[in-house]
């Protein structure tokens, strides 16, 4: 008769444990009670980068990286990506449920009537040099934006919370186009809450002096689409971020900063903007097999391939594909398609990425599109992921709080240092 245990056998002492099964998972703790004797510690496990440890339960996103699979709250992304709306969406990521029509235009109607920043936020944003990277402003500003608002650290009160969430998501566009609008010089667009979320947001990083923005509506579904897919993706890098700063019991400004910080490393969501480095690098498709080579021998890596949890092709990349096409009759084609395509081709045929099952992932055509839409520059490739990101960081975040098993986080180490040795004077050293 099968039961939801696990037995073990410690082979240094010839005891024998029965530990309980749920979920698929032994509870780390429960190996603590593996000792050879009443000094050792206790058995613990060794997983750097976390690859097989679940650090929480969560009813927030699935995926099965085998199956290349991933749901928000149940939704198939597809369908999500061909009928929801981004902020249709972030009410699901966040409230668990998509909403009725009452619900949902309230809801727009709360995050549009916080897109304003506060004007001090201006100055301190003329105050980066010049050729300030977006992401670094970006991330700099979230945090500072705790500052002016000091009743973000009531992370127990459920009206401030809901409070934070608004603002986050409604100045992440704000944020993140005024930082380019530095970069290039250009003075800041405010926000036109006529438009929608995505709308609003082309027009404050795009209008010049016409009295009202029109954004072209093909760009605009095609970015809410964007922004769709990237707007969770369960226990990443940087939502582990957010969840273990979150944890501390920060604000969620301060949280959130940590998270974009994260996204802004070359592996994570800084990926995108290396993927377009490295496609002009390659420059023709005649120099794809010279590029493999150099992949092969780990002298390079092919950027915007391979995933921590998808081992098959990431459905996000399959949506981005199509996407790409219908962004491409309004804005020409992007010769960089052609490259990737071919790559991908090449790659995916080839011994090395099949064995190691190494896909296209989310940002191997993203920066494609993104640079053909109105130009984008590379640099805000990881700033509008962040965009996308925010509301699954923040019903992250938000279900962390509201989990009674959470508690600062707090990994262990194997110490591998120098034993106790006595200290010795400068003079004799
Ligand atoms: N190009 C070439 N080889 C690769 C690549 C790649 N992009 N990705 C993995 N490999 C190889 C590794 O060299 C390793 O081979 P080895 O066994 O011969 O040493 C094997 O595949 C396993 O790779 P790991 O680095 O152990 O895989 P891990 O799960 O730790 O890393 C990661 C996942 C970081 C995404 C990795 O695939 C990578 O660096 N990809 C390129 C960067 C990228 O596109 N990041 C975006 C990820 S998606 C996102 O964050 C939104």
């Amino acid at each position: 008769m099968p039961t939801n245990t696990l037995s073990i056998t410690d082979n240094r002492t010839g005891k024998s444990y029965e530990l309980p099964v749920t979920d698929g998972t032994i509870k780390a703790a429960d190996l603590r009670q593996i000792k050879t004797g009443d000094d050792d510690f206790g058995l613990m496990t060794y997983d750097p980068g976390f690859t097989n440890t679940a650090s929480c339960r969560s009813a927030i996103t699935f995926i099965d990286g085998d199956a290349g699979i991933l749901r928000y709250r149940g939704y198939p992304i597809e369908q999500l990506a061909e009928q929801s709306t981004f902020l249709e969406t972030a009410y699901l990521l966040l409230r668990g449920e998509l909403p009725s029509k009452a619900e949902l235009e309230r809801w727009v109607h709360d995050i549009t009537h916080h897109t304003i920043i506060h004007e001090n936020v201006r100055k301190f944003l003329d105050g980066f040099r010049y050729d300030a990277h977006p992401m670094g402003v970006f991330v700099s500003t979230v945090a500072a934006l705790s500052t002016f608002y000091p009743e973000a650290k009531r992370i127990d009160d459920e009206g401030s919370r809901q409070s934070q969430i608004f603002r986050l998501i409604a100045k992440s566009p704000t944020v993140a186009a005024f930082a380019y609008r530095h970069m290039i010089g250009m003075p800041y667009a405010y926000p036109d809450n006529e438009l929608s979320y995505t709308g609003n947001f082309l027009n404050m990083m795009f209008r010049a002096t016409e009295v009202r923005y029109k954004p072209d509506p093909v760009l605009e579904r095609a970015l809410d689409v964007l922004f769709i897919l990237h707007a969770d993706h369960e226990q990443n890098c940087s939502t582990s971020a957010m969840r273990g700063v979150g944890s501390a019991h920060s604000d969620p400004y301060s949280a959130m900063a940590a998270a974009a910080a994260a996204l802004y490393g070359p592996l994570h969501g800084g990926a995108n903007e290396e993927v377009l480095r490295m496609l002009r690098e390659i420059g023709t498709a005649q120099a794809i097999p010279a590029f493999i080579k150099r992949v092969k021998t780990h002298e390079v890596r092919l950027m915007g391939f391979g995933h921590r949890v998808y081992k098959n092709y990431d459905p996000r990349a399959k949506i981005i594909k199509q996407t790409a096409d219908e962004v491409f009759e309004v804005t020409g084609r992007n010769p960089l398609i052609d490259i990737a395509r071919e790559l991908e081709r090449i790659a995916l045929e080839d011994d090395y990425f099949v064995e190691r099952k190494l896909y296209p992932n989310v940002d191997f055509y993203s920066g494609i599109i993104y640079e053909a839409m109105r130009f984008f520059p590379v640099e805000m490739f990881p700033v509008l992921f962040a965009i996308g990101r925010t509301p699954g960081w923040l019903a992250q975040w938000h279900e962390l709080l509201l989990d009674k098993d959470q508690r600062i986080a707090r990994p262990r180490q194997i110490y591998t240092g120098a034993g106790e040795r006595r200290y010795v004077p400068i003079t004799a050293r």
